[in-house]
């Protein structure tokens, strides 16, 4: 994972911060600001090109910036780091999965933050049950919800790719009040 906010200051800086310790104080307050800002928490579903010899490779990714991006057709975002896995499988197989978490699952997002033991005959992930979507994106029998998508932009945004997938299938797994995770539930921030 990429160091939270880049690896030291990143301009550009407003008006009035000069000095390398300006810019650092700065730096950090913005990075304060930008965690401030509410967020989902998703464990994202990938698999790579089907190939001729074995399954395709799967991951599970824990994932705060998604976001629906239009209603008609229906589209998600997701903003993926460049050196992740699910990158590379997103953009070998066109497709992912985008699962929420019941609350009282939170520590489920602590399973997800490197690439994952698959156990293609038990059929899971790290120890946790999934099931192909119509996508062959891995969706965890425990989400309350989920939306598998095929990829129809790839937006290169700075160290992240942002793919917008259009959603192919979606279903609830659960009762529908479910209450579902957020970034604020756990203590865990990204970006910034
Ligand atoms: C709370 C939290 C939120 C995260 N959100 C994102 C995200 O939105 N996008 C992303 O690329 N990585 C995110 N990560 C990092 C990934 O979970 C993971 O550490 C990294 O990208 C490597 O994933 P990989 O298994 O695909 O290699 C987040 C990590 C945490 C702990």
């Amino acid at each position: 994972m990429a160091a939270p906010g880049g690896s030291g200051p990143i301009g550009p800086y407003p008006p009035g911060v000069t000095t390398d310790e300006e810019q650092v104080e700065y730096d950090k307050l913005r990075r304060r600001v930008l965690w401030s800002m509410p967020y989902g928490l998703y464990v994202v579903g990938s698999r790579g090109a089907a190939g001729a010899d074995g399954p395709p490779e799967l991951n599970g990714m824990t994932t705060n910036w998604v976001t629906q991006v239009s209603f008609d057709p229906k589209l998600i975002g997701i903003g993926v780091e460049k050196p992740a896995l699910t990158h590379r499988l997103i953009g070998e197989g066109g497709v992912f999965s985008v699962c929420t978490i019941a609350r009282e699952d939170r520590t489920i997002v602590r399973k997800f933050t490197k690439p994952v033991e698959v156990d293609h005959d038990a059929r899971t992930l790290n120890g946790f049950a999934f099931h192909a979507g119509v996508t062959g994106a891995p969706i965890l029998d425990q989400a309350p919800a989920y939306v598998d998508c095929e990829v129809r932009q790839a937006v290169e945004v700075g160290n992240h790719t942002f793919f917008i997938g259009e959603v192919v299938d979606a279903a609830f797994q659960a009762d529908e009040e479910t209450e579902v995770l957020r970034m604020e539930d756990t203590r865990m921030n990204y970006g910034g």
